[in-house]
């Protein structure tokens, strides 16, 4: 059997041998090279614990205690003359190089120390310790000039003595590895227009790119993790003055060095490499560079008995973890999911990112369900998950698919629907997290910050530019049907974000075919949804205008605790219009302070999207006009509320329905009703708050 593993190790070998020939790196241009596919037949000069492994791996440092590795490019590179090819006007000491590193932990997490990219007038850094040296300095030619380097760390120890500032940063060192200048580790996305921390130590590959421009001698250093293109704005963008270090012929390569104790050391890769002082290094591609292994590795055979061992109690205990596991993580998947995996998180990942949806991670009670905040790991990207109950499986398959199709509409002002997940009788929804929370919270908590009316007004113009895009701009037409106060939220500089968009769709489908639901907010909802049966462009449109008078009011637009006249607040506004005193109703927390003719504006476009008639409210697209100015505001009619019309969708309800403070009471919280109508048993009204009750009124 050892023979045969033998022979087959040596065929291995020869194969491997035969691929490097095809895919050998371009080596012979000294100004520029480049390893598309890893390190095999590279001649790269190694010591200490270097080796390259059999798939063309370049592994520095394994996680062992006090280890140093470092790999040099066989030939130096020139950096005084400008290169002898074509390019004469390349200022002489540009350069720029892109390669992939991974620093793997070892056993229960252990992670150390680092891993610097090195540009050296020598090779010989036998002198050199491991640590929080990373096999650069010791401590007594620590920082001296006579050491003649550059490098770029990317450390994962917080070293005190050596000033870091955290145990991720990404440090620019000379002769030295107390860093000149030192950063968090993190990267700008392209898509999201943000930057989005990155954990060093992940054990993912990270893409790594550093350029320098020696005329301007401006160094950046622009980080990715896989399956990223090369952002575009770098982690870090620094005047530095080389001409000092970089001599006539430098060598390039990369050190690494693991801790002194156990815990403190993490394996340390470099998967491909290309470099150029000619011009922009090429990117590498990623599925070309070779695989990190899936575990740590090499280990010995009495060790291995022990281990197998303990793998055999640990399948008996996993057995009966597994059972229980199934069942928490478990999910709903169904055949028509498939091609929407791109979208859809597992129950896992979300349950370790809410760290189990503890309370503590208790965003609130939104109108469908609870929200919780969460941290996805390895990318730590800050997220909330909706949990929604619903009672059945029917319309989850048209519902996801619309969801689907929502995480593709992109507006600054829309809450960015991240994906979704399913379980039994619950699904979860996964937007980005907004750091201020919902705007009912400032018009209302006292324990927030008043806003003040220019913030008002970005908001309520970032709200309607939001239900343009969703009304108009986009592929196809998509209806909001909740809009209020409690739906917008606010991300870190106070823009106001539409979220929830369409969720009230999944509670038309919920149920009974032969009814019609409609779902919404009192206060918000258009009393002619009943007659109409359907919600439109223009019950958005209704609902836009009680936010717009909740936002300059600082009222809720519904609120039973009033005196009967002053219960829905379009009516408060209508009175104030009539008596051409309108501004009175504004916000008293604002204290007279905002432009009149702005809050004359908002109020008075408010009462027109308030019109009882759908057909005399303004369409979103003119409301947007309206709020720019770009358009003067029609004249309101006197009575936006007729008589012989229904004002409010309760009256609409049927005569027995018996509305009572308490249940009025219930209502008012925010909560999300529907309305249930099929012909014979009547109209009923339903309250899905975030407490489960369904309340029935009436009959
Ligand atoms: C790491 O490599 C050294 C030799 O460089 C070896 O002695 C040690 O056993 C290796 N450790 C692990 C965990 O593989
Ligand atoms: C540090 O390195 C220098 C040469 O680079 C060597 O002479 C000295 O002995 C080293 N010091 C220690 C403490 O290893
Ligand atoms: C720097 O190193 C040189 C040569 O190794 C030595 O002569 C000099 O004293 C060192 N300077 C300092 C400040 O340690
Ligand atoms: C992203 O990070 C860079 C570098 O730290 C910083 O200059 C920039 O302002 C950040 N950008 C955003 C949008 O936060
Ligand atoms: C470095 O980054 C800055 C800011 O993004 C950019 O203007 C400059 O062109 C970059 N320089 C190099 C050499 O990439
Ligand atoms: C570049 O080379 C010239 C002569 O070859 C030398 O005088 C100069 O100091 C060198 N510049 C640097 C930055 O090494
Ligand atoms: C170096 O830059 C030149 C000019 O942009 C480009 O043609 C060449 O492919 C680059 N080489 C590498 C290895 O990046």
């Amino acid at each position: 059997m050892a023979a045969a593993a033998a022979a087959f190790t040596s065929f291995q070998l020869w194969l491997v041998s035969c691929l490097a020939l095809v895919s050998m790196a371009r080596a012979q241009d000294p100004d520029q090279f480049i390893y598309t596919n890893g390190f095999r037949r590279a001649n790269l000069h190694l010591d200490g614990s270097a080796e390259i492994r059999s798939n063309g791996l370049l592994r520095l440092t394994n996680s062992s205690v006090l280890q140093i590795g470092h790999a040099f490019y066989p030939s130096p590179i020139n950096f005084n003359h400008s290169s002898s090819s074509s390019s004469s006007s390349v200022p002489s000491l540009s350069f720029s190089t892109n390669f992939v590193i991974a620093i793997v932990p070892g056993p229960e997490e252990a992670y150390g120390h680092g891993v610097a990219f090195v540009i050296a007038e020598s090779t010989d850094f036998s002198h050199a310790a491991a640590i929080q040296y990373l096999g650069l300095v010791n401590e007594t030619t620590n920082g001296n000039s006579s050491n003649q380097f550059f490098a770029v760390e990317f450390d994962t120890v917080n070293s005190i003595d050596m000033g870091d500032i955290d145990e991720n940063h990404v440090g620019i060192d000379l002769n030295g590895v107390k860093s000149n200048k030192q950063v968090t580790a993190e990267y700008f996305s392209n898509e999201e227009g943000k930057n989005i921390s990155l954990d060093l130590k992940s054990g993912h590959p990270i893409q790594v790119w550093i350029d320098y421009d020696g005329q301007q001698q401006l160094l950046n250093v622009t980080l990715a993790p896989e399956n990223s293109p090369k952002p575009n704005r770098p982690l870090l963008s620094t005047s530095i003055d080389l001409s000092d270090i970089l001599m006539d012929t430098m060598y390039l390569g990369f050190s690494a060095t693991t801790g002194s104790r156990q815990g403190t050391s993490s394996s340390h890769y470099i998967l491909g490499w290309s470099f150029n002082r000619s011009g922009e290094a090429q990117s590498l591609d990623l599925s070309q560079l070779p695989k990190l292994p899936k575990n740590g590795g090499g280990r010995n055979t009495v060790r291995l008995i022990s281990i197998i061992a303990a793998v055999a109690l640990l399948l008996i205990i996993i057995g009966t973890a597994y059972v229980y596991r199934r069942k928490k993580y478990e999910e709903v998947h169904e055949d028509w999911e498939k091609e929407y995996g791109p979208h859809r998180f597992s129950y896992r990942t979300l349950y370790i990112a809410t760290k189990g949806f503890k309370d503590k991670q208790l965003l609130g009670f939104g109108g469908f369900g609870k929200v919780y905040k969460g941290t996805l790991p390895y990318t730590n990207e800050q997220i909330a998950v909706k949990k929604v109950s619903h009672e059945s499986n029917q319309g989850m398959k048209e519902f996801v698919s619309e969801i689907v199709s929502m995480g593709r509409l992109r507006h600054k002002n829309l809450v960015r629907l991240l994906g979704y997940c399913r379980r039994q009788k619950e699904l979860l929804l996964i937007y980005e997290l907004m750091e201020n929370g919902s705007l009912d919270k400032f018009l209302f908590s006292v324990d927030k910050p008043t806003l003040n009316w220019f913030q008002r007004f970005q908001i309520i113009k970032g709200v309607a530019s939001a239900l343009l895009y969703l009304h108009e701009e986009g592929e196809q037409v998509v209806l909001h049907r909740d809009i209020k106060a409690s739906n917008v939220l606010l991300d870190s500089e106070l823009n106001g974000r539409l979220g929830d968009f369409g969720l009230a769709r999944l509670y038309d489908r919920n149920g009974d075919p032969q009814t019609t639901r409609l779902v919404g907010t009192l206060g918000y909802i258009d009393p002619e949804l009943t007659r109409i049966g359907r919600a439109t462009k223009a019950s958005d449109v209704f609902s836009f205008g009680a936010f717009l008078l909740e936002v300059a009011c600082g009222r809720k637009p519904f609120d039973p605790n009033k005196p009967p006249e002053e219960i829905f607040l379009v009516d408060v506004v209508n009175r104030s219009f009539k008596r051409d005193a309108i501004v009175e109703c504004s916000d008293p927390r604002l204290q007279g302070n905002y432009v009149v003719e702005e809050m004359e504006r908002v109020l008075k476009l408010g009462l027109l999207c308030s019109n009882t008639k759908s057909d005399l409210r303004p369409t979103i697209k003119q409301v947007v006009q309206f709020l720019e100015g770009s358009a003067s505001l029609p004249d309101i009619p006197l009575d936006i509320r007729p008589q012989n019309m229904p004002s409010s969708i309760l009256e609409t309800l049927p005569q027995s329905t018996e509305i009572n403070v308490s249940t009025a009471n219930n209502l008012a919280s925010d909560s999300v009703i529907s309305f249930s109508s099929s012909g014979r048993k009547g109209l009923s009204l339903n309250s899905l708050s975030s407490t489960d009750s369904v309340l029935h009124i009436g009959r």
